[in-house]
């Protein structure tokens, strides 16, 4: 027979009886096993909730025998009210606990100032290559990009470098090993070797740009470009991997009086106003006439009228060479299919890393391409 149905009051009595002996004996267990107060309140659910055993029991107490009902109804009372009391005592119990795991774990300092997520900037040679950039769009020029993996062809000899020309010796060039199906630089024809290898290279100037945009447009045409070079070099003031800015204007009637003005103008607005500039003849292969841009010193800044006899970098001269330049030669033209008898051009290349080691005053080229956080924190 089930309690549920129990019919006879005695029978029923019984069965309350043990009911209580049975949560009696249940929930110290239960309430002590609950790991959390989530937990608890669940056992405790189960007993004395609305629709716990003893609840139900509890409800049934009209049906009892009228003589055990007075014992038996102060027991259930009894039994909820020391249930009611253990559910107390093991919350406050799991919320000492808590407090005290708290306590005796990690340290947690407040008063810790947070850390801060650092904030990133560009290298200072691609700030001063941007700015360079913005000094040229500024005067009308196009920016361009050209690859850094580049063709014999477009680095040497449609430059008008003769085949034997040093510059183009192991010793100054990295020359990349690459059999001739594979290189498709720019789908120009790839010039092989006698071995039947195609003869590229690490670029070693940005002059490649200068054939690769005539080749690709039609004058009037100004254009800068600025990008990583490679030479076998590696000193003080030359690092392997360095960074050159080029700078080139075709038309008809381009004068060798606006290469002048086009540089001075921009190495003023990048060192002052009061900046001496002075050309000197030079030879490139790809320009005629050619020459070469000193400046005054930005280090000991003779011109200002400070002592500059005793100055490292310009060597107590007063003047640092900055820049190659000239007017484009009539080879480079008849190379990309110009007529040199309409145009005339100018052209030039500067270092990045140099204009970015005068303005800061930094000693080392190395220190560009050495990634230490501690120098890169500085710009
Ligand atoms: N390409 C030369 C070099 O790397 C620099 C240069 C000189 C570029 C004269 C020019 C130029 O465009 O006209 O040393």
């Amino acid at each position: 027979m089930d309690a549920k149905d129990a019919e006879d009051p005695d029978a029923l009595a019984e069965f309350f009886e043990r009911a209580l002996d049975r949560i009696a004996g249940g929930y110290p267990r239960a309430f002590a096993e609950a790991a959390d107060e989530h937990a608890l309140r669940a056992e405790n659910a189960r007993f004395a909730g609305p629709s716990g055993e003893l609840t139900r029991w509890m409800k049934r107490m009209p049906e009892l025998p009228a003589e055990r009902r007075r014992e038996l109804g102060k027991r259930a009372n009894e039994l909820k009210q020391r249930l009611q009391q253990a559910l107390s005592e093991r919350i406050e119990g799991l919320q000492r606990a808590a407090r005290e795991a708290e306590l005796s774990g990690p340290h947690l300092d407040v008063s810790l100032p947070g850390r801060g997520q650092p904030i990133g900037r560009l290298h200072p040679l691609s700030q001063t290559r941007n700015e360079l950039l913005r000094v040229f769009s500024a005067m009308g020029f196009d920016v361009a990009d050209g690859p850094e993996v580049e063709l014999h062809e477009y680095n040497f000899d449609r430059l008008g470098f003769p085949p034997d020309h040093p510059a183009t010796d192991m010793q100054d060039t990295f020359f990349v090993d690459v059999a001739a199906g594979d290189a498709n630089a720019g789908g120009a024809g790839v010039g092989a070797g006698d071995d039947g290898r195609a003869s590229v290279l690490l670029r070693t100037h940005t002059s490649t740009v200068q054939i690769r945009e005539m080749l690709r447009r039609k004058p009037p045409l100004a254009v800068v470009s600025a990008g990583a070079t490679f030479r076998r070099d590696d000193d003080a003031t030359h690092s392997p991997m360095f960074m050159q800015l080029e700078g080139f204007m075709v038309d008809e009637g381009v004068s060798f009086s606006q290469l002048k003005g086009v540089l001075t103008a921009f190495l003023r607005r990048i060192f002052g106003s009061d900046l001496p500039v002075r050309f000197r003849p030079s030879y490139f292969p790809f320009v005629e006439p050619g020459g070469e841009v000193d400046m005054g010193c930005t280090i000991c800044r003779s011109y200002q009228g400070h002592d500059g006899s005793s100055c490292r970098v310009c060597k107590g001269s007063g003047w640092i060479e900055i820049l190659g330049c000239g007017m484009v030669h009539p080879v480079v033209f008849e190379a990309v299919g110009y007529d040199p008898e309409r145009y005339t051009g100018f052209a030039f290349g500067v270092g990045v890393d140099r204009i970015t080691m005068l303005r800061h005053g930094i000693s080392h080229v190395g220190l560009l391409y050495g990634n230490d956080p501690r120098f890169l924190e500085q710009f």
